[in-house]
């Protein structure tokens, strides 16, 4: 879909930043915000385009540069930390090859460090894209990223 179709959805009221900005980056197959995707959303909301980069920047979850097909966002909140989420990441950069904020040569996944992701009984906790996994250990994430590679 075109930035413009997505644009048209949306009615060009302030308030609808945040969903135009989610559904720009959602569209593009390398899950980030272009500087073209950020100037029509300035034209449509009648805004200045550094107030909607001041946005896209302010907010973890809008990336600005090119990422996998596949974030990971991996939570270094409290709880997490307790439940030994560092070493989720390790656990992760080891089975990928990447480190934290990276992204994998062949473009499927990127990983990031992410603040609660409100699993906090679930810990420790990442997401992939929208989908949410708890209680992860080694052997878990292993398995986990093994199926993402089949996608
Ligand atoms: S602290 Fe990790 S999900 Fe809340």
């Amino acid at each position: 879909m075109s930035t413009k179709q997505i644009l048209e959805k949306f009615e060009p009221r302030r308030q609808n930043l945040l969903m135009i900005l989610h559904a720009l980056q959602d569209n593009h197959p390398q899950n980030y915000l272009t500087e073209e995707a950020l100037g029509e959303t300035a034209k449509h909301l009648k805004l200045t385009k550094s107030s909607v980069y001041g946005v896209a920047k302010y907010y973890t979850m809008f990336s600005l540069k090119p990422r996998g097909k596949f974030v990971i966002r991996v939570c270094v909140s409290a709880v997490c930390e307790l439940m030994k989420g560092q070493e989720v990441i390790g656990h992760l950069e080891n089975v990928l090859g990447i480190k934290s904020g990276e992204t994998t040569p062949c473009g499927t996944f990127t990983l990031e460090i992410a603040e609660c992701l409100g699993q906090c009984q679930e810990a420790p906790s990442m997401m992939i894209n929208e989908k949410v996994f708890n209680h992860l250990d080694e052997q878990k994430i292993r398995e986990v990223i093994t199926e993402y590679r089949k996608w």
